[in-house]
């Protein structure tokens, strides 16, 4: 917790063009305590979990455990700081803000490095994507800040009060990112809950918070399971919850606060339709379907994880899609040639498997190429499923790992409907010549996002989130801050 206590990890095979030689340790501390009101303390339970490396099962640090009396601490802590923090003249909360944005940049690649070893992404993702857009997002959220009366005009703004946000681990300081910087913006205090398998950027990001000077208390972070975000759900004191994750937890935490006056956005699971018309440019389609499911090893609410293919040049985009597969890299996520990096837990692993194993079972044709898997840790290899139907499980279950369904289609109405056919709406993909096409199927598609001729593409100017199944509120852009006001 101290700096003293800590273990240092060599970080081979990863250069990065800007980092001196002498930064090729990264600290990782043995033991990390609570961040409460502005500083890290002994969890009062005393209990400590461990965060593992999913990609050769060591462990990297002991994590304390919040009970539901420390999570009351920092609830209180919050709570204290509100009246302050909500107080300070608009342009210096964005002051703050933009400082958070500037020293994640500052220690971008520590924080890119401690991304991959605790989630298992691959470095050229936590690198180029997960740390930079998280810098964004305080950026962008910075300049909201004095700007409210602009957003919402002719109406007073004010902040909700206490926010208690809930996060997953497959983009773990991203999402932090997306939590917190509009609810600073608009002026709320936060308790956060990283997830239990990738804490370790959300407490590296408390060190950040500490080091910007921002007032204590304003944002607290909580480190536990499934407890410890149950019990600030529950917490009387809490204005507000923000939530992704999985749908069952969110409509669990949708029920248990039913009936009192907290406020709710729930990010949850997606099965994101990814469509190619005959007249596409098919290489560039095929890349994109490869992007679509395999980036950050399918662990993605977003994923383009239904292929529907024209069937005029179905046999085409998957002879071309198995070729591409055959030369994908899985393995060590520090490796910055590595395109699928490590499963981020046993558990998930466990999942994946279950529904490959449905798959087949329900008749479909799996492909996955011959590559080497290491030894240690949780890996899976690139895997399409063909000849399958809309009634498979497969087609209509969040799988959340590196599996892709295959479908063919021959009008556009009939892909439509086939890609409407979903519990989820978060998210879907369109590839065609034709900006008519785009438009027609951005309004037909029930989805929260819809990209033509790429996908997932993120930025904080953007709102993103879903419709039905997929939960409810927008995160991101103009739309971002919505959820963390109310009107006088
Ligand atoms: P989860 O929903 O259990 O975990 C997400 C977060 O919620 C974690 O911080 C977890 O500690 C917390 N949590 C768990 N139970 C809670 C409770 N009762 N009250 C409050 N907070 C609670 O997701 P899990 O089990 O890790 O993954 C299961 C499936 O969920 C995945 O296979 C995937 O389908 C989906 N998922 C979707 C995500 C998304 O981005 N929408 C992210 C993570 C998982
Ligand atoms: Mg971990």
């Amino acid at each position: 917790m101290d700096g003293t206590d800590s273990q240092e990890v060599f970080i081979s095979n990863w250069e990065y063009d800007q980092a001196p030689e002498s930064q090729d340790h990264i600290k990782i501390d043995k033991r990390y305590g609570l961040f409460i009101d502005g500083k890290f303390e002994e969890p009062k339970s005393k209990k400590y979990f461990q965060t593992t490396d999913p990609a050769n099962g060591k462990v990297l640090a002991k994590v304390a455990e919040a009970s539901e009396t420390d999570v009351d601490r920092a609830v209180k802590a919050a709570r204290k700081a509100f009246k302050k923090w909500s107080g300070l003249p608009a342009k210096e909360r964005g002051k703050y803000i933009f400082r958070i944005a500037r020293l994640i940049q500052e220690r971008a690649r520590e924080l890119a490095v401690i991304e991959s070893l605790d989630g298992g992404k691959p470095i050229r993702e936590s690198r180029d994507i997960d740390i930079p857009l998280a810098a964004n997002h305080f950026f962008y959220y910075a300049g909201w800040a004095d700007k409210l009366e602009y957003a919402f005009p002719g109406r007073k703004v004010k902040p909700l009060g206490v926010a208690g946000q809930i996060i997953p681990w497959n983009f773990p300081l991203l999402m932090a990112a997306w939590k917190l910087a509009p609810a600073l913006a608009t002026g709320n205090t936060v308790v956060l809950k990283p997830a239990e398998t990738t804490p370790l950027t959300a407490l590296k990001l408390a060190e950040i918070i500490r080091d910007s000077d921002l007032p204590n208390g304003v944002v607290n972070i909580v480190t536990g399971a499934g407890e410890t975000g149950a019990s600030l759900v529950r917490h009387p004191d809490v204005d507000k919850i923000a939530f992704t994750g999985s749908t069952a937890v969110g409509k669990f935490i949708r029920k248990t606060i039913a009936g009192t006056s907290k406020k709710l956005t729930l990010e949850l699971g997606g099965k994101g339709a990814n469509i190619i018309f005959e007249d596409a440019a098919l290489d560039q389609a095929v890349e994109g379907i490869v992007n679509a499911i395999f980036f950050n090893q399918g662990h993605v609410c977003c994923a383009g994880s239904r292929l529907f293919v024209q069937e005029s040049v179905a046999d085409l985009v998957i002879s071309k899609l198995k070729i591409r597969l055959n030369s994908l890299f899985v393995g060590d996520p520090l490796d910055k040639n590595t395109d699928i990096g490590a499963i981020n837990s046993k558990k998930q692993l466990e999942t994946i498997r279950k529904y490959i194993e449905i798959g087949k079972s329900e008749g479909g044709q799996i492909y996955q190429p011959d590559c080497t898997l290491p030894k240690k840790g949780n890996w899976c290899p690139p895997t399409l499923f063909l000849g399958v139907s809309q009634s498979h499980r497969i087609v209509q279950e969040e799988i959340f790992g590196p599996v892709l369904t295959v479908q063919t289609f021959r009008t556009i109405d009939e892909v439509i409907e086939k890609a409407n056919n979903s519990p989820y709406g978060l998210s879907a993909g369109v590839w065609t010549d034709k900006g008519s096409k785009i438009f027609h199927l951005t309004k037909k598609l029930k989805a929260g996002v819809v990209w033509a001729n790429t996908y997932n593409k993120f930025d904080a100017t953007s709102p993103f989130g879903g419709y039905k199944e997929s939960g409810f509120g927008r995160e991101g852009g103009l739309h971002g801050l919505k959820p963390y006001i109310k009107f006088e």
